[in-house]
């Protein structure tokens, strides 16, 4: 079990670094990191919130099949190569236990990257998968969903974020 990082550690600030070859480490992170999302009933997790600086990102939406066609899947070095639409989601996020944001994201995109079998991959994503994508790739480049937010909207989310860690 890894333990996660919660906001604002330094390490979710910094972009991550590309990952060479899956290695038997890198396998055995990945295998620990499910392990750690599924414990802390999240349906994404990227490799810098448990404190490994890696382009490596897990994402299963099973527990949300009811909304959409659920994917698990693991993406390394993972990229955007289109984007288009627009959905908004309350997102929640395990760096920052207990906060809800609304996001605005893209509702549709195709990506690219690596899996754990070092194979290349491409997909299209929409909806909630989207979502979660984009909310994981944007920790792996050092982004979380307080800089996707401006303003008012962003004062009363830190200030909420703030009262809920000061109960812990
Ligand atoms: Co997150």
């Amino acid at each position: 079990m890894l333990d996660i990082v919660t906001y604002p550690n330094d390490i979710l600030k910094k972009p991550t670094k590309k990952v060479d070859k899956v290695d038997k480490e890198i396998k055995s992170i990945i295998k620990e990191m499910f392990q750690t999302m599924y414990k802390n009933d999240g349906i994404g997790l990227a490799a810098n919130q448990v404190n490994l600086p890696f382009s490596l990102m897990i994402i299963d939406t099973t527990p949300r099949k009811e909304e959409i066609v659920p994917i698990k899947e693991v993406f390394i070095n993972p990229v955007i190569t289109e984007s288009s639409g627009e959905i908004t989601y309350k997102e929640g996020c395990l760096s920052f236990p207990g906060l809800q944001i609304e996001v605005k994201r893209f509702s549709f995109i195709k990506i690219k990257a690596i899996n754990e079998n070092e194979e290349e991959i491409e997909k299209e994503l929409t909806g909630l998968n989207a979502v979660v994508f984009q909310h994981e790739i944007d920790h792996l480049n050092g982004i979380t969903f307080l800089d996707r937010i401006k303003g008012i909207k962003k004062r009363l989310a830190v200030e909420k974020y703030k009262k809920l860690i000061k109960k812990d």
